[in-house]
């Protein structure tokens, strides 16, 4: 035997904490798998790719602790053709995850706080890329709100770096929620944190068809927070503003990047536009609470009235399970309720209304993107059913789903996906059946967790019936660590 191997040295252990247990343990397998198997038929219509982002810890956390959202960031990539389907997984080589591989240890600590890395972590860039596989400009890009967007290779996930739109970026951070709008091609993006750290500055760009922002515009929010989502309509951008803070002066004594403090008001901005920031108009909310997700934003006139509609889950609670209640008042994350915020923007009233779209209780949002910015009735998230099946044990995220939920707003009616026995569905993402389909007419792809399995499944329904049940159920061979949000993209724009 050699010297080496009677060491005495720990070996690599992830802690026994809910976050490295069970179905939410780190995956860290980087995988090709070809010819996955298929229960069902793939749609001849799917030819593409389906991309999405999770978080994967590449090594055990620094301080012997860390949370959900921390995690390196990992690309799944499902490519269908012909009813196929091929599997790939992907780290992300961001900076953060190039120094710990040479390493072979972590070297960053808590969440976006350089006040607890390893000071030999000194000066590179944090960025774990690990929220939102987006696609603009023929690019593909792994986006984490905290930094750059990371760009990718498409075909091969491998990383190309980190992107500033040709030197038009100012800022250090960008959003994991940017909008395309349909019908310019442009995507509308934001980011707050702007210098990479503290600061109630928000940007808000405009980003052309071909990959360079073409208006850049700043704010003041009230406060410095987590801005995590915004909406836009055809005429107006809409941010909720609520206290999940980051205050430096915490940071800097090494606490949590963000902590939710109801002390302070939750506010709306609404900017038109075309007049840009310098019309910027403020609501203070008559509650406090956080958005977590956003569905649609859509305009209508309504007896001479301008009526703005921010539809969006919101939640009374901050984000508990990974950041603390400063007051100490707030000890579990209340369940986020699809609200409608209506705002009259013919009037000077400072007031705003406020009605539950539907009373299921739901997160991760999605809308046929054909139709943002106009008024949709088709509304896609997950959720859980008891009438279905049993809630399924709380995840290092929250309770995971065990249905995929449609609301139809004309016809008034709830439909219920449940995925099976110990199965946890993620983000439905909307594919529609042709280009032109109506709206509404088309897929919803969900990843599966197959929990007492340790396995994942993509599931294909048909978003017109998806209580009949899966059209096809493409196995994966091992699990893709569960993650946040993903994209669809059609095989004419990746060139195959
Ligand atoms: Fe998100």
């Amino acid at each position: 035997m050699s010297k080496q191997a009677t060491s005495t040295t720990t070996g690599l252990q992830f802690p026994d904490l809910l976050i490295y247990r069970g179905y939410a343990a780190p995956v860290r397998i980087e995988a090709d798998v070809y010819d996955l198997e298929v229960v069902g038929h793939i749609p001849p219509e799917l030819n593409g790719a389906y991309y999405r982002c999770s978080a994967d810890p590449q090594y055990p956390p620094l301080l012997g602790k860390d949370i959900f959202i921390n995690g390196d960031g990992m690309t799944h990539m499902i490519r269908l053709e012909n009813g196929h389907a091929d599997l790939k997984t992907r780290y992300v080589r961001t900076e953060k995850f190039k120094a710990e591989r040479a390493a072979r240890r972590a070297l960053f600590g808590s969440y976006r706080n350089s006040f607890t890395d390893d000071p030999s972590a000194a000066g590179i860039d944090n960025n774990t890329a690990n929220t939102t596989a987006f696609w603009h400009h023929n690019q593909l890009y792994a986006l984490k709100e905290s930094s750059r967007p990371m760009r990718l290779d498409p075909l091969t996930l491998e990383t190309i770096g980190s992107w500033n739109f040709h030197g038009t970026l100012k800022s250090k951070t960008f959003t994991a929620h940017p909008k395309i709008d349909p019908v310019t091609g442009e995507a509308i993006a934001f980011a707050y944190n702007t210098p990479g750290y503290s600061s109630k500055d928000i940007d808000i760009y405009v980003i052309s068809p071909d990959g360079l922002i073409t208006s850049s515009e700043t704010f003041e929010a009230p406060y410095s927070s987590m801005a995590h989502d915004f909406m836009v309509s055809r005429n107006y951008i809409a941010f909720t503003i609520y206290p999940m803070v980051n205050d430096w002066e915490r940071v800097k004594n090494g606490e949590p990047y963000f902590h939710w403090d109801s002390s302070l008001p939750t506010m709306v901005a609404i900017i038109p536009r075309k007049e840009g920031v310098k019309a910027i108009r403020w609501y203070t909310c008559p509650f406090t609470g956080m958005e977590t997700h956003s569905f649609n934003a859509w305009e209508e006139e309504r007896d001479g009235n301008k009526l703005l509609h921010l539809d969006h889950f919101f939640t009374a609670s901050g984000w508990i399970s990974q950041f603390p209640d400063i007051r100490g008042e707030c000890t579990q994350e209340l369940p986020p309720h699809a609200e409608r915020w209506t705002f009259d923007m013919a009037s000077t009233s400072e007031s705003f209304g406020v009605k539950r779209i539907f009373n299921q209780i739901g997160e991760m949002p999605m809308v046929d993107p054909r139709y943002l910015m106009q008024r949709t009735r088709h509304f896609y998230f997950g959720t859980s059913n008891v009438d279905f099946g049993p809630m399924l044990d709380m995840g290092p995220k929250g309770p995971p789903f065990t249905c995929i939920a449609h609301f139809d707003e004309v016809q008034q009616k709830m439909s219920f996906y449940y995925a099976g026995p110990d199965s946890a569905p993620e983000e439905p993402y909307f594919v529609p059946r042709s280009k032109d389909a109506p709206e509404g007419d088309g897929w919803l792809l969900t990843l599966v967790g197959r929990r007492s399995e340790n396995r994942t499944d993509l599931v294909i329904l048909d978003a017109t019936c998806i209580e009949k049940g899966p059209v096809a159920i493409i196995k994966m061979p091992c699990r893709l660590h569960e993650g946040f949000h993903g994209t669809w993209v059609p095989a004419a724009q990746l060139g195959f």
